[in-house]
């Protein structure tokens, strides 16, 4: 293999650049060439391809966002988009693949697979929502963002003793969620992985209330219901005032943190590494700090489990 490409899909998240210059920097230190696809598979349809040099991802391990944009392509869902991008690729004599993003990328990179040319993906996306590998690229930097946000949420609720609400992103799961509620030491933490009672849920704000609790914070995950939905909620069920802060894409946005920076960096040298001798089909992960391989599909036959421990915690610690 002497040419392979590489390209961002689905959500930015933090680390995307970082991942891209460590793929570009692992293919010139081994002799190889290496093509960047703009806007995802829509750019891989296109045959939108530019040549990465050194110096093209100078300067970039630090920047949010990913330099090659990306993009939601329906067209590749479907047979003859996958078709074309091949033909294309084939056209730029690109050899193998790698996709930065989440598990709807490696949906379209299993297609790549099956129809025979080499794919390698890495887990990329805020949400942290893939099995295979205990953390995701982003979501270190998606969690520290919405920390810094609550801190300072906590200062107004304190001096009002207000009841706070604030969404937080993570599509279906919960793992921004309950990391930015430990964190943050909030009362209460609401996730899909947990079923919710608003009854319950105001029986225990009663209660705070009772012990002279000043002030209090529900983390409350995007994929259970709005800020505002859980707002009239809490009205209608006990009388409670809350306000609400719904800190979306912000979570997306700015440098990434050193833990996603380095653990960008890995999973970009692994994956280039990994196709160069002939690997195909699979996702990098990192399990307990050591890079490991899994099938692609691993991300959606597999359900990434929530941390029990970490949910026991909020309890505990809010008490
Ligand atoms: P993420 O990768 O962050 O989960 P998406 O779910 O939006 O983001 O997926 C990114 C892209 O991957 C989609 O726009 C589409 O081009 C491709 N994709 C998603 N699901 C599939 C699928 N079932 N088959 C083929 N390609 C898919
Ligand atoms: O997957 C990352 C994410 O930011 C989710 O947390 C969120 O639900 C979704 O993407 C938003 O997607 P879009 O960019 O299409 O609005």
């Amino acid at each position: 293999m002497k040419r392979i490409a590489v390209l961002t899909s689905g959500g930015d998240a933090p680390g995307m650049n970082a991942a891209i210059r460590a793929v570009v920097r692992t293919c010139l230190y081994n002799g190889k060439e290496c093509y960047g696809v703009r806007r995802g598979y829509e750019g891989l349809i296109e045959g939108d391809f530019i040549p990465l040099d050194r110096a093209a991802v100078g300067g970039i391990i630090h920047r949010g966002g990913t330099i090659l944009k990306t993009a939601r392509s329906p067209r590749f869902k479907e047979q003859e988009g996958v078709q074309q991008a091949i033909n294309k690729l084939n056209e730029a004599g690109i050899e193998g693949l790698v996709v930065i993003g989440g598990d709807g990328s490696y949906r379209g990179a299993k297609d790549l697979d099956s129809m025979g040319f080499p794919v390698i993906g890495i887990p990329c996306t805020i949400d942290n929502d893939i099995a295979g590998t205990d953390e995701t690229i982003g979501f270190d930097t998606a969690i520290n963002t919405a920390l810094e946000a609550v801190i300072k949420l906590r200062d107004t609720a304190s001096s009002h003793d207000r009841l706070f609400i604030v969404e937080v992103m993570g599509r279906n799961a919960g793992f921004v969620a309950l990391e930015v509620a430990v964190a943050s030491g909030a009362e209460y933490v609401v996730i899909p992985e947990l079923p919710l009672s608003i009854g319950r849920l105001c029986d225990q704000l009663n209660y705070s209330h009772k012990n002279n609790k000043s002030h209090t914070l529900i983390i409350l995950a995007e994929g259970v219901m709005s800020g505002e939905q859980m707002r009239s909620k809490l009205q209608d069920t006990a009388g409670y005032e809350a306000r609400v802060t719904v800190l979306g894409y912000i979570q997306r946005g700015g440098a990434p943190t050193s833990k996603d920076t380095v653990l960008a960096s890995r999973f970009g040298a692994y994956a280039a590494e990994s196709l160069f001798v002939g690997k195909t089909g699979l996702m990098i992960g990192c399990i307990s700090n050591r890079m490991v391989l899994s099938p692609l599909e691993r991300a959606w036959t597999e359900h990434k489990t929530i941390s029990p421990e970490l949910i026991g915690l909020v309890e505990k610690l809010s008490v």
